[in-house]
C-alpha cells in the first residue's frame, strides 16, 4: 500500500479536514460521473436541470466572446474542453467589474477566448469602450498570415480615445513580453503555442479591435514562466488587478508566486481546474490513508517512518494542486476561497 505513494508529506493537522466543497457545478459533474454514492435517477435529473438553467440564466456573454466559443468547438472539436468553464467565465467577468480591473494577465491562451473576454470588460472599466455587449461586430475580415498586423489595424473601433500604439505591438502576438505598457489598461495572454489563437482566435480578436489602444490585448508567445519572470523585471511588478491562471497544472505552483509578485495589493490571482474533476480530492483522501498507515507502523516498529518511495517516480498534477491547495489556504500573504465553480476555483486577494 505505502509503494504507491512518492512522499508523505501531509502535515497531521490535515487529516479529518474535510473541506465542504462538494456543492453546485462541482457537485453536478462529480454526480455524472458516479462519485457521489447512493444517487438516484431523480437527483441526476435535478441536476441536469441545475445545469440546463445555469446555461441559459446564469451566464451573458460577449457575443463575439460566444463566436469564439463555437468556433473553438467546430474547429478543434473534443479539444474545446480546454475553454474555461461558462460559470467560471460569468464568475470571472463578474469579479473584474467588481475590482474595476483595466490590467489583467491570463496564463494559457489556447484559441483566446477568454483573453478577448477579459479585454471587452477591462474596455469597459477603463472607458474605452462605451457599449461592447450591445455594440454591432465590424464586418468578418480575414487576416493573412502576411498583411495580418494592417488588417487588424483597419479594424480598429473608432472611439474617440483610440490612438495608434507603438509599431512592435501592432501585431497581436509578440514575443517579448517587456514591450507591454507597464502602465494603464492592458490584457495580456501568455501561449507556449500559439497555433491554435492563429487559426480559430485571431480572426475574431481582429473584428472585435484587438490590439488597439482601444482593446489593448496582446499575446505573449513562449514559455510563461519565463515571460513571467521577465515582466517581474519590469514595472509591471504589483501592476495587475486580476491574474487568471490556466495552464499546465504541474507549474501551478511557480505561477502562483509569480502572479503574487505581479499582482497589485487588493488584486486576485485565479487558479481554474484546481480539483481536477475530483482527482484532487482523492489525492488528498489517499495521502490521509497513507500517513495514517505510517504512524501506525511507526508505533509499532518504534523507528522513525522512511518515506515511501511511489512505483511511479513523479508527483502527479492532483498531487501538486492538492498541496497548492493547503498551501494557498495557509498563506498568509492572501485571503484565499475556494469555490466550486466550473472544475473547481481557487481565488487569493493579495493582502
Ligand atoms: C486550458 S487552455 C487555456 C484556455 C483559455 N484560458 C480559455 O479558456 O480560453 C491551456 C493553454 O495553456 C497552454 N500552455 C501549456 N503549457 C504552457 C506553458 N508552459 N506556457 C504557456 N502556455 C502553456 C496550452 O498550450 C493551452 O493552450
Amino acid at each position: 500500500m505505502l509503494g504507491r505513494f512518492a512522499r508523505l508529506r501531509v502535515p497531521s493537522s490535515r487529516l479529518n479536514r474535510a473541506p465542504a466543497i462538494f456543492s453546485g457545478m462541482v457537485a453536478s459533474q462529480f454526480a455524472s460521473k458516479g462519485f457521489i454514492a447512493g444517487r438516484t435517477k431523480q437527483v441526476d435529473s435535478s441536476l441536469a436541470e441545475v445545469d440546463a438553467y445555469l446555461a441559459v440564466v446564469g451566464t451573458k456573454e460577449h457575443p463575439l466572446v460566444n463566436e469564439l466559443r463555437d468556433a473553438t468547438a467546430a474547429s478543434v472539436g473534443d479539444m474545446a474542453r480546454l475553454l474555461v468553464d461558462r460559470g467560471c467565465g460569468q464568475f470571472l467577468a463578474w469579479q473584474l467589474r467588481s475590482l474595476k480591473a483595466t490590467r489583467v494577465l491570463e496564463v494559457g491562451t489556447f484559441t483566446g477566448a477568454t483573453a478577448l473576454s477579459f479585454a471587452t470588460i477591462v474596455a469597459e472599466n477603463a472607458g474605452l469602450s462605451p457599449h461592447p455587449l450591445t455594440s454591432e461586430a465590424s464586418p468578418a475580415q480575414e487576416p493573412h498570415a502576411s498583411g495580418l498586423q494592417d488588417e487588424v489595424i483597419a479594424a480598429v473601433p473608432t472611439a474617440d480615445d483610440a490612438v495608434n500604439v507603438p509599431g512592435p505591438l501592432r501585431h497581436p502576438i509578440i514575443t517579448d513580453p517587456s514591450l507591454l505598457p507597464s502602465r494603464g489598461p492592458l490584457v495580456a495572454t501568455l501561449e507556449l503555442d500559439p497555433s491554435q489563437l492563429k487559426a480559430v482566435g485571431l480572426p475574431i480578436w481582429a473584428r472585435a479591435g484587438a490590439p488597439s489602444a482601444a482593446l489593448p490585448l496582446w499575446c505573449v508567445e513562449g514559455a510563461a514562466t519565463e515571460s513571467m519572470q521577465t515582466l517581474s523585471a519590469t514595472d509591471c511588478v504589483g501592476s495587475f488587478d486580476l491574474v487568471f491562471i490556466d495552464a499546465d497544472k504541474g507549474r501551478y505552483p511557480e505561477y502562483y508566486e509569480l502572479a503574487l509578485a505581479l499582482t497589485r495589493k487588493g488584486g486576485v490571482i485565479a487558479l481554474d481546474n484546481v480539483l481536477r474533476r475530483g482527482n484532487v480530492v482523492r489525492e488528498w483522501r489517499r495521502s490521509q490513508t497513507a500517513e495514517a498507515v505510517a504512524v501506525e507502523a511507526t508505533a509499532q516498529e518504534g523507528v522513525a517512518p522512511v518515506e515511501a518511495v511511489a512505483e511511479d517516480e513523479m508527483l502527479t498534477s492532483a498531487r501538486i494542486l492538492d498541496r497548492l491547495n493547503f498551501k494557498v489556504s495557509q498563506d498568509t500573504r492572501v485571503q484565499h476561497c475556494l469555490l466550486p465553480v466550473g472544475d473547481g476555483l481557487l481565488l487569493a486577494t493579495k493582502l
